[in-house]
């Protein structure tokens, strides 16, 4: 064989494993997309949290917790209140459910039901609650406010994925953004 055809030989096998590797792309793209459709029609399975009764309370009563000391703080922080904002927030950010009093087998069940993206929104959003108290410490009502919409952004971000059947709200969010 002379240097030309083995060239020419390289050049076919390189095309070939080439035109195979763009198939297998496009074939796992196709795959991809058809899972992605099918996550969309049965949402409620792939994101539906498996709580125990007791992690579901532990959530229930951080909620509650939360709740009560959003809705206060977005009244004291309207009135310049900061004091009692930092308490509100502090009280928000120590409700964390990874840090309450669980016994370590339901420790052990929120490590393996918590979805990595829910772990990382409750997370940035105590620390969002940790950043306004630090705000209204230096009586920083511009900056406050918005670490306190960014604190809502966390609750609607959140309840819209995973407490869909909890929120009627949220139960047809995906159609609501498709018709928009
Ligand atoms: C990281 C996720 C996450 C964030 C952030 C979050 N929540 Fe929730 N919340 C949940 C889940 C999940 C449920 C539904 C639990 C269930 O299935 O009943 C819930 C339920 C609730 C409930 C109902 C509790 C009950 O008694 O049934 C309230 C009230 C609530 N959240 C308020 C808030 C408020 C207010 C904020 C923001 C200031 C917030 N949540 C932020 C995940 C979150």
């Amino acid at each position: 064989m002379n240097k030309k055809t083995i060239i020419i030989i390289v050049g076919i096998i390189i095309l070939i494993i080439g035109s195979v590797m763009v198939k297998h792309h496009f074939s796992n793209h196709d795959k991809h997309e058809m899972s992605q459709e099918m996550n969309h029609e049965n949402n409620e399975d792939k994101t539906a949290i498996q709580w125990t009764p007791s992690t579901r309370s532990a959530l229930i009563k951080e909620m509650n917790s939360i709740n009560q000391n959003y809705q206060s703080l977005v009244s004291n922080l309207a009135q310049g209140e900061w004091g009692k904002v930092v308490e509100n927030s502090h009280n928000i950010h120590s409700a964390f459910i990874l840090k309450q009093e669980l016994s370590e087998e339901d420790m052990a069940d929120l490590h393996s039901i918590l979805p990595e993206k829910f772990i990382e929104m409750d997370s940035k959003f105590h620390d969002h609650a940790l950043k306004l108290a630090m705000a209204a410490q230096a009586k920083d009502g511009e900056l406050a406010s918005m670490y306190s919409g960014k604190m809502m952004e966390g609750c609607v971000s959140c309840h819209q994925i995973y407490a869909k059947d909890r929120f009627e709200g949220f139960s047809t969010h995906e159609e609501v953004t498709h018709e928009h």
